[in-house]
């Protein structure tokens, strides 16, 4: 039976890590040594504890077209941009211990080298509990409120009708935001809400929030065709020498790219001139287009590559 990598379906773990991976410069004109690697990672995703998403760089270094995938667009618009970053592979892994996520790392690794390897690594959390049950940004908004549910969140979610090793599959658009808590605390109470769109004391969605407001500019109902994501986004820390970063890992599945784009686009005022006011506190430092494949008797369906 072919089905989805249910982790994008459940509700987002207590922690997380995104593991970056990049293809060794000797691997690169070398498909036989990442068919291997793949062939090892394979039956350790589950699709549930770590969620496999490929980037166009792999894809096409194995020599092998999947029909929708492509790089992220570096996108613009006044004074606001959003960078393209392309990584090979990200593994989302999901869970409860720290301890257990890192041993994992470990697995994983091992069994992609040494022909894939390692970049970067990127903590990330769940934070609070909203009204409607979802996480909280670490600004203290729900985030998730308006994902479509069920049928609705798999349809949005998922590719279907498209042939085995396709069907089941989803296009990841990731993006790593970098908050600027200093300006969102120099923003009024009112200021802030009305850059959400959404009272941030009881998630109430604000009526007379002005057109730059996020959940304005994002409104899933209001493109043509309409454009429904399913948001698995969490917060992220890291320590530095300079102080914490902090911020949002942005993750919208969908069954294309289309809905992710057509937003971010709309976000960056490139309809009408207009900027989404989350760019006042918050900006985009990565981007990048990943294609995660169906899961079949337990592990990674990779019939789409040829495996
Ligand atoms: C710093 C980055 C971001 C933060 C903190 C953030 C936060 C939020 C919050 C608090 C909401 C309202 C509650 C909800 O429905 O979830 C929301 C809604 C939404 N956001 Fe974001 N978001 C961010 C980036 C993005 C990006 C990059 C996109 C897509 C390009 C996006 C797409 C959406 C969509 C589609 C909705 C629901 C709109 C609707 O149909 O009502 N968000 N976001």
């Amino acid at each position: 039976m072919t089905t989805f990598q249910a982790g994008i379906l459940r509700p987002v773990p207590a922690i997380a890590r995104y593991v970056f991976f990049s293809i060794t410069p000797a691997a690169l004109n070398e498909p036989a040594l990442l068919r291997e690697s793949l062939q090892r990672l394979a039956p350790l995703v589950d699709g549930e504890r770590v969620v496999a998403a490929m980037g166009q760089e792999l894809v096409q270094a194995l020599g092998i077209v999947v029909p929708g995938l492509r790089a992220f667009p570096e996108l613009s618009g006044p004074g606001v941009k959003a960078p393209a970053t392309p990584v090979a592979l990200c593994l989302w892994l999901r869970g409860q211990d720290l301890g257990e996520l890192l041993a994992l790392t470990r697995r994983l690794q091992k069994a992609l080298a040494p022909a894939i390897k390692a970049l970067r690594v990127v903590e990330a959390f769940r934070h609070g509990k909203g009204v409607s049950g979802h996480g909280l940004d670490l600004t203290g908004y729900e985030d998730g409120t308006e994902n479509p549910q069920e049928a609705a969140a798999v349809a949005a979610a998922f590719a279907s009708d498209q042939g085995a090793g396709l069907d089941g599959s989803s296009y990841l658009a990731l993006q790593q935001w970098l908050h600027n808590f200093d300006a969102f605390e120099a923003m009024s109470e009112m200021d802030q809400d009305h850059s959400v769109g959404r009272r941030r004391s009881d998630n109430e969605e604000l009526d007379d929030a002005p057109e730059s407001s996020h959940v304005k500019r994002t409104a899933q109902e209001s493109f043509t065709p309409e454009a429904f994501v399913l948001r698995r986004s969490m917060p992220w820390a890291l320590h530095t020498p300079s102080g914490d970063k902090a911020g949002l890992m942005f993750a919208a599945f969908g069954s294309s790219f289309y809905a992710f784009e057509v937003q971010m686009r709309r976000m960056l005022g490139q309809e009408d001139g207009i900027v989404d006011a989350m760019f006042r506190f918050s900006q985009p430092v990565t981007g990048a287009y990943l294609w995660c494949p169906p899961v079949r008797d337990g592990q990674l369906d990779l019939r789409a590559l040829g495996l």
